[in-house]
This record gives C-alpha cells, structure tokens and sequence, in this order.
C-alpha cells in the first residue's frame, strides 16, 4: 500500500491492520511519534490526518486515506516557539502529541478559550504536569 507522510509518497509493505503508530516508528523511522499507552488513552501518539489531529495507535495503516503529517514535518511556527517561550516541556515524552494537538486545534480556532483548550487536550496526558504551561502557550501562539 502506499501513505503520504509529511509530503512524502511512501509504499509501504505492512499488514492493513498494523496501526499507523507501527508503520511511522519502525517501518519509516518517524520516531517523533510516541508510543504511550497504545489503547488510545494517554495523546503521545497524536499526528495529524487531513489536518485533523488522530491517535496513531488506534488507526490501521490501511484505513490511512488521506495525508499523514508528524511532529517531523510540522512546519515550525507559533506552536513550537511558545513551547519553548513557555519552557512546557519537562521530560518531553508526550510533548509530541501535546504540540500536535494543539497546531490541530489552533489551525480550526484562531484564539481558543480556556474550556475549548482543555477540551482539546484531555486526551493527552502528561505525567510531570504540564497542563498549565500547555495551556499558556496555546493562548501565548494564538496572539502570534
Ligand atoms: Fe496512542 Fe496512547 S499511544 S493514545
């Protein structure tokens, strides 16, 4: 089969069912991508499909129909700046997910309220509680 992958046309030789989160981290080498909890839970596996932000640990490969963009090819931009302005992340595992999620959600809300943030991140957790800088910096890149 074959998925693009932050502009790239890959073929890819997998098993339909293998989730997208497999195929990034072991057959293309994206390991931007964590893997957290794998049950859809926990938002370290986030990348975004047709712009919109998915756990990769609950997508089949072979349902993958549109574009796949991963913390590698996210374009730098507000997100990571107010990450780093806002020093969010800690030991950083999750991070990935977090700043994906965010990019997806500031890409659809220009200047999100508290409660559209928090709806936007309860899926991602962050073990060294992060949430307020999180929170911070969305509204901190939504001002650029
Ligand atoms: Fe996919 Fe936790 S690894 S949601």
């Amino acid at each position: 089969m074959q998925i693009t992958v932050n502009g790239t046309r890959h073929r890819v030789d997998a098993d339909p069912a293998m989730p997208l989160l497999w195929v990034l981290r072991d057959v293309l080498g994206l390991t931007g991508t964590k893997y957290g909890c794998g049950t859809g839970l926990c938002g370290a596996c986030t990348v975004h499909v047709a712009g919109r932000a998915v756990a990769a640990c609950q997508l089949p490969v072979g349902k993958v129909s549109a574009e796949v963009t991963t913390i590698e090819g996210l374009a730098a931009g507000p997100v990571q700046d107010a990450w780093i302005a806002h020093q969010v992340a800690q030991c950083g595992y999750c991070q990935p997910g977090h700043v994906m999620a965010a990019a997806a959600l500031l890409a659809r809300t220009d200047s999100p309220t508290d409660a559209e943030i928090d709806a936007a991140m309860a899926g991602h957790i962050c073990r060294c509680g992060t949430g307020p800088r999180i929170r911070a910096a969305i509204h901190h890149a939504a001002r650029q």
